[in-house]
């Protein structure tokens, strides 16, 4: 008996057809000889929104949703956040491999090296009104990026594409660093060569009128932790929204505008903007049955909790609980954690969400700890948007180095109206008429 072969039988011709079995998917295309008669188009999958449709082969991350594990190139998440730097981890995300001593030093060095903005951008983000929101501005600045480095169009030149990833990578924060200070009216500040990535983050955001910011080293590696768990999920809507932009050959400014407009979306990375205002609204840990009711009643999301993946806790949600611990030694207990650590405690008691394998995902807490930090909650997206970007270009990477990829442009199921005619009274329009 040969276990990779699924056998289909076709009741409308009792024709029967067998379709090879390869890491436990068949080939979409593979359906198309199944057909009712020579004229038939042939069989497609239905599948909105992509609920159990593989859209690509992938080496970056793992995810089992059962088990509530995340890996990076095969290792787990936890020994990463606990063991690795950000961009030691953006290394091992985007080359496969976590680096060398010298191979870190020279990525380090190359990252450093482009985190300052053409001027002329500067000025572009000057061009917004002082209450634009963050991620508003950072997708538009973002994708003015393609016009200051037109050489980005060569996405086939793999020394092109690493060019610009290390740009996107040391650029990310100087534009979010900005889009901030613009928010308060205050002067830019320009990136300091000396600091760490996350460091060198804090510094353009908070540096007033002393002469060389220092960084709390608390914050500073409580940044980089969450860095490392936003850096990727494999094929969440926002990288999907990379491939698909990044299949046309675009350049990567805009393929991650169009990854970043994704993620500002509530159900996906603008929930932890969502969960403060949830949070708020609660107000009190007496308010909690009443709001667990309106959300049982279908009338509000628990913001924070599900995921399309994990059925189990997502694992990141734990590691960003004992942060929030850490930051709280520096910044003061933020009381919100009190109203979300009795909201989670409800919450998975409750059947409504046992039922639904409703856990906290990684946008449950996050927000809390970036309040404490000083950080507004339309802030709190920009902040998964730097490292997720290491995330949006190694699968545009490996999308570029995929012999099977082409174009993404799905199939639909047309349930529009059959051909018809416009009335034969209606004259036709003529040359130099008005129109
Ligand atoms: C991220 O994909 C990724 O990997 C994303 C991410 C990443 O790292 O890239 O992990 C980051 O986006 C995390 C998710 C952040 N979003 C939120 O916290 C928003 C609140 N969550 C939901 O909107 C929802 O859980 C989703 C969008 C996250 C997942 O939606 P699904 O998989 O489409 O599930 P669903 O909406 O079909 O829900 C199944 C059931 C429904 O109930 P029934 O219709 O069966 O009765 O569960 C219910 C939903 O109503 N449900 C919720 C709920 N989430 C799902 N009910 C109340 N509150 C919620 N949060």
């Amino acid at each position: 008996m040969n276990e990779n072969i699924l056998t289909i039988k076709d009741g409308r011709t009792e024709k029967t057809y067998s379709l090879p079995v390869e890491r436990g998917t068949i080939r979409a295309i593979d359906l198309r000889q199944i057909k009712e008669d020579a004229e038939d188009f042939g069989l497609m999958t239905y599948d909105p929104a992509f609920m159990n449709t593989a859209s690509c082969r992938s080496s970056i991350t793992f995810i089992d949703g059962d088990r509530g594990i995340l890996r990076y190139r095969g290792y787990p998440i936890e020994e990463l956040a606990e063991k690795c730097t950000f961009l030691e981890v953006a290394y091992l995300v985007l080359n496969g491999e976590l680096p060398s001593e010298k191979q870190l030093a020279d990525w380090v060095y190359e990252v450093k090296h482009h985190t300052m903005l053409h001027e002329t951008t500067k000025k572009f983000l000057e061009g917004f009104r002082y209450d634009a929101h963050p991620m508003g501005m950072l997708v538009s600045t973002v994708a003015a990026l393609s016009t200051v480095y037109p050489e980005a169009r060569n996405v086939l030149d793999p020394q092109v594409r690493r060019h610009q990833i290390a740009r996107l990578i040391g650029k990310m924060p100087t534009i979010a660093a900005y889009t901030y200070r613009h928010s308060l009216g205050l002067p830019y500040v320009y990136p300091d060569n000396d600091l760490g990535y996350t460091a060198n983050f804090m510094n353009m955001l908070w540096k007033m009128v002393e002469p060389k910011y220092a960084a709390d080293p608390v914050l500073a590696r409580a940044l980089s932790i969450l860095f490392i768990l936003h850096a990727d999920h494999e094929q969440n809507c926002s990288t999907n929204a990379m491939r698909a932009v990044g299949s046309s050959q675009a350049d990567p400014f805009v393929s991650v505008a169009a990854a970043a407009a994704a993620l500002s979306g509530p159900l996906h990375g603008g929930a932890n903007e969502q969960v403060l205002r949830m949070l708020d609204a609660i107000g009190t840990t007496e308010n909690i049955p009443s709001y667990i009711e309106q959300v049982k009643a279908g009338k509000l999301k628990l913001m924070g909790f599900g995921h399309r993946v994990y059925k189990n806790y997502d694992p990141r949600a734990r590691i960003i609980k004992w942060t929030a611990e850490q930051v709280f030694q520096v910044t003061g207990r933020n009381p919100k954690l009190d109203i979300a650590l009795a909201l989670e405690k409800i919450a998975l008691e409750d059947e409504y969400f046992v039922k639904r394998k409703l856990y906290p995902n990684v946008d449950f807490y996050s927000g809390i700890i970036y309040q404490a930090m000083g950080f507004k909650p339309d802030m709190f997206t920009v902040l998964f948007a730097i490292p997720r970007t290491v995330g949006w270009l190694a699968h545009w990477d490996e999308l570029m180095r995929d012999p099977e990829q082409k174009i993404a442009r799905p199939r639909q199921v047309y349930t529009g109206a059959d051909v018809r005619h416009l009335p034969a009274e209606k004259p036709k329009i003529l040359v130099g008429s008005a129109v």
